[in-house]
């Protein structure tokens, strides 16, 4: 089954409306003639409804940072599915490092979250990974485990592929530090192992992304790799040309 390769830039707490428009008028003539790519960006709230308006019949997909499970609620802060599929947003991350460390986000909320944005029309992001102290500890793959049983628990063995998953190694996020391309594949090929125990079939169509410190000179071999079907960007989605140079490389 081939699997088409997804570039996504998350751009975690970074642009304001008029950025973000700017970033996509620099990138769609960088990327109209890329095929074979899914392309992605992965924006703050208050940003969507201007990045959906200035990608509308490009390659590019719109996708939130997170979301709630339940529909609406008295929960101050939060953001449902059906408020961003109102604003025709096509993705949602969910379980990204920063928000399970920096604002406690569980498994067992993303145990709803995921089946909550795959009912609302919404294609899920689901990030894994481990700290440089587990995987010293040697428990990267029993916390890769823990992550992904319990995160597609509720998941429909046969929409199982609808879910895209993220393996980023915690230190190598925003550090400088990649995971060498054995690592990215061992661990990529174990996320997808852990899809098979569920359904062989459905593992072989579904997208698994490496993210930590992604860049245009280390992408390519990162990319190759047979398990690596796309890669979740930071830093380096912050400007068009590094981005756009990115999704060039994913080109088979
Ligand atoms: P960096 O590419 O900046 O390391 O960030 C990776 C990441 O967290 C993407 O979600």
């Amino acid at each position: 089954m081939t699997r088409i390769p997804l570039i996504a830039g998350n751009w975690k707490m970074h642009k304001t409306v008029a950025e973000a428009e700017e970033f996509i008028a620099g990138l769609l003539p960088r990327v109209s003639s890329v095929d074979g790519v899914d392309v992605a960006l992965c924006g703050p709230f208050t940003a969507l409804q201007a990045m959906v308006d200035s990608t509308r019949g490009s390659r590019v997909e719109v996708y939130a940072q997170t979301m709630h499970w339940t529909t609406h609620g008295a929960y101050t802060g939060e953001v449902s599915a059906p408020m961003l599929t109102e604003l025709d947003v096509h993705g949602v991350v969910l379980g990204h490092s920063e928000r399970r460390e920096l604002f406690g986000e569980t498994d067992r909320e993303l145990q709803k979250k995921v089946p909550a944005a795959l009912e609302a029309g919404l294609r899920p992001i689901l990030c894994v990974g481990e700290t440089e102290q587990e995987r010293e500890n040697g428990d990267t793959e029993r916390k890769l485990r823990h992550q992904i049983q319990e995160g597609l628990e509720k998941v429909p063995s046969e929409r199982l592929a609808e879910v895209v998953l993220a393996y980023e190694p915690i230190w190598a996020i925003g550090t400088g530090l990649v995971a060498t391309p054995q690592q990215a594949q061992d661990a990529v090929a174990f996320c997808r192992a852990l899809v098979a125990d569920r359904s062989a079939e459905q593992a072989q169509g579904t997208r698994i992304l490496y993210g930590g410190s992604v860049k245009p000179d280390n992408a390519a071999e990162l990319l190759a790799l047979p398990d690596v079907d796309g890669a979740l960007v930071g830093g380096a989605s912050l400007e068009p040309g590094p981005f756009a140079k990115i999704v060039d490389a994913a080109r088979a």
